[in-house]
């Protein structure tokens, strides 16, 4: 990162937790910036960093397994106050002198916890807390360097802290909902321990995120692909304020847009703002390579591969470029797999590709592109969730038409289309897509989802129409509530509302006779089918 003054922040050190974003969210909705970054980064790295705090995160592993994540010792010594949450304490604890050992009982879900200590990390809470665990191992010897703040039935050392190294650890999750008040032990992390001063706002980010890029990119030319979606133009707008007519948009229409996408994005962005763009119609291109593919993965690669291609080619027109702006956002890049770059240099882990996360798309607006096209990479969203990336759209004063957009995956209907994607096939999805959206938007209920959509699958199923049996497809709807998209919920909307979806559909689109509506949370389910 440059030598711009970077904002007072805490630094989660991620060993594999499926909830190190959700830490990142708790303490930034207390007001302090949070990065994550993997449990291996340098301990140069990470003094350089100047972190107020460090939270170790969960992770599967148990920390005498062979190859489990550990770091060095030397951590402690940085001087820097230190929470290890579940594993993290785990680790903490048996590099301080502790032990840790399988439990006689695996602990999971909720379970009631007695506080011992209730000052510092505690202050405030009351005696008996409802805390949630996911643990198989625990501290089961501390040494005399160690305090315990907290404990359950089943372990003694639900929470503890060391007695002269700033480390505290707590064996539960208090960043996850179920565990009552855990934010207000997060918040006492940052305030009375890490003594954060909470200055950070969305306000203070736009104006840091416009210096950096100033001084990243100085008089560089900058090329930014738009999605129509908030995230590219928000990347877009940001770039534009810090560097004015030097950034060029290329929009392109990849034939797999929903019902007159392409005109209306045009339409708003030529209204609103004044950004240099070029327009594309890739249809033809990108539906030629799509023909008889029915592989999801292979779908995602394909649209990558090809949007490659094609923005190449329309960036060649604009003579030198040296910068590609991207609108990644951290859960792409924890989706993926954690394979995106830090401020032009891999992450120490992530230089195989591979994060300590699982894969579970590929997301086709990471990596890839700035690899083939030999640009510098400007990224400023990367380190924000979607509800965050709105707010800094309204503090940029974005208009609602880009704010309220629903967000719309960059592989777009072809993920929506189980089996082949055909002419036919996105017609039927468009139109059916189209009611969807028409039927929300008039009910009002927009505001409150996340994003409703309709799904084309490969199933036909006997109807009758008239007195004329009917053979034809089916249209899933998946209309969900989530605040980042990381977990969501299906709605529950009235019974009328899908009534009258589901009678517009079939009565409407020609070649759909049914219509279901998804009921499956995310986890288990994505939130797209493909
Ligand atoms: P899933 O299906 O992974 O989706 O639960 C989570 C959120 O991400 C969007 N999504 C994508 N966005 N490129 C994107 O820009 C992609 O390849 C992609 N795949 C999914 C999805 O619409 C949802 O909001």
């Amino acid at each position: 990162m440059s030598d711009l003054k970077r904002p007072e922040m805490i630094l989660v050190l991620d060993f594999g937790a499926q909830y190190s974003q959700l830490i990142a969210r708790r303490v930034r909705e207390n007001n302090v910036y949070c990065e994550i970054w993997p449990f291996n980064t340098p301990l140069g790295k990470i003094a350089a960093l100047r972190p107020k705090g460090i939270i170790f995160s969960g992770g599967p592993a148990s920390v005498y397994a062979p190859g489990a994540p550990r770091l060095d010792k030397k951590i402690f010594e940085l001087g820097i106050p230190i929470l290890g949450i579940c594993y993290g304490m785990q680790l903490g604890a048996l590099l301080l002198g502790g032990r840790v050992s399988p439990a006689r009982s695996r602990e999971y879900g909720h379970t009631q916890c007695r506080i011992l200590n209730r000052t510092g990390l505690f202050a405030g809470l009351p005696p008996h807390l409802t805390v949630w665990m996911s643990h198989g191992d625990q501290v089961s010897k501390i040494s005399g360097h160690f305090k315990p703040l907290a404990r359950t039935e089943t372990s003694p050392y639900s929470a503890i802290k060391h007695r002269k190294l700033p480390f505290y650890g707590v064996q539960f999750h208090p960043e996850v909902a179920h565990t009552h008040q855990g934010s207000k032990i997060i918040r006492n992390f940052l305030y009375t321990i890490c003594k954060c001063s909470g200055q950070w706002r969305m306000k203070s980010y736009l104006t840091e995120a416009v210096n950096r890029i100033r001084q990243e990119v100085g008089s560089g030319k900058v090329v930014c692909g738009l999605s129509g979606g908030i995230d590219s133009v928000v990347t877009a707008v940001l770039i534009q304020r810090a560097i004015g007519r030097h950034l060029t948009c290329i929009f392109v229409d990849n034939g797999l847009l929903r019902q007159d996408e392409a005109k209306e994005v045009i339409r708003i962005f030529r209204k609103n703002l004044s950004i240099k763009l070029i327009f594309v119609d890739a249809t033809e291109r990108f539906l030629k390579k799509l023909k008889g593919v029915i592989d999801p993965e292979k779908k995602r690669k394909i649209i990558g591969h090809k949007f490659i291609e094609v923005f190449k080619a329309a960036s060649q027109q604009l003579g030198r470029v040296d910068y590609l702006a991207q609108g990644t956002l951290y859960p792409d890049v924890i989706e993926s797999g954690g394979a995106a770059s830090f401020e032009g240099e891999p992450r120490p882990d992530v230089a195989s590709g591979r994060g300590p996360t699982a894969r579970i798309k590929s997301h086709h607006n990471v990596g890839g592109l700035p690899a083939q096209l030999k640009f510098k990479l400007v990224e400023p969203l990367k380190y924000l969730f979607k509800d965050e990336v709105r707010r800094l759209g309204r503090a940029l004063e974005l208009p609602d038409e880009f704010i309220k957009r629903q967000p719309f995956p960059g592989p777009g209907l072809a993920v929506r289309i189980l089996g082949k994607i055909t002419p036919e096939r996105l017609a039927i999805l468009r139109r059916a897509d189209a009611v969807v959206r028409e039927e929300i938007t008039r009910s009002g209920l927009g505001d409150r989802l996340w994003q409703y959509f309709a799904i084309l699958l490969p199933v036909s199923s006997v109807g009758v129409m008239g007195d004329e049996r009917t053979y034809e497809n089916t249209i899933a709807l998946r209309i969900v509530e989530s605040t980042d998209g990381m977990t969501a919920d299906w709605a529950r909307l009235p019974a009328d509302l899908l009534q009258k979806i589901s009678s517009r559909i079939t009565g409407e689109v020609k070649g759909i006779n049914r219509v279901v509506f998804d009921i499956t949370s995310k986890p288990p389910g994505t939130i797209e089918w493909e």
